[in-house]
């Protein structure tokens, strides 16, 4: 079994173009997507946090929204060029992004730090 210690989750749902509720992925889930695996990979971390597709968060109105477990770290309005901030500051040293936060998340009251995450040493 991995030893997984993130999960990412990058909503792709797609909706009609003619549907009130828009998309992320029609907003860019999948790019955001891509570039989240392609950081991970780059930086040895692809053995210790999975990018995993989602469907809808029920976040559309923030969306691309991506979600990371296990500490539940809602994030809104992503862009392919957050993804590296997202990966340095929380995913490796434990820190949220502030600025990307969906708002109204009592969980993080406090600013809590969550655990760094070593990359894989390339041999
Ligand atoms: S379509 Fe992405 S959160 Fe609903």
């Amino acid at each position: 079994m991995p030893n997984l210690q993130r999960h990412v989750f990058v909503c792709i749902n797609e909706r009609s173009a003619d549907n009130p509720k828009g998309c992320c992925m029609a907003r860019g889930g999948a790019q955001v997507r891509d570039r989240l695996k392609t950081e991970l990979k780059a930086r040895g971390l692809a053995k210790a946090i999975r990018a995993n597709n989602s469907g809808c968060l029920d976040q559309c109105e923030h969306g691309v929204t991506v979600l990371v477990y296990p500490e539940q770290v809602w994030y809104g309005h992503v862009t392919p060029d957050d993804i590296p901030e997202i990966v340095e500051k929380h995913l490796l040293n434990g820190e949220v992004v502030e600025r990307l936060l969906i708002p109204d998340q009592p969980q993080l009251a406090g600013h809590p730090r969550f655990p760094k995450i070593e990359p894989e040493k390339k041999s």
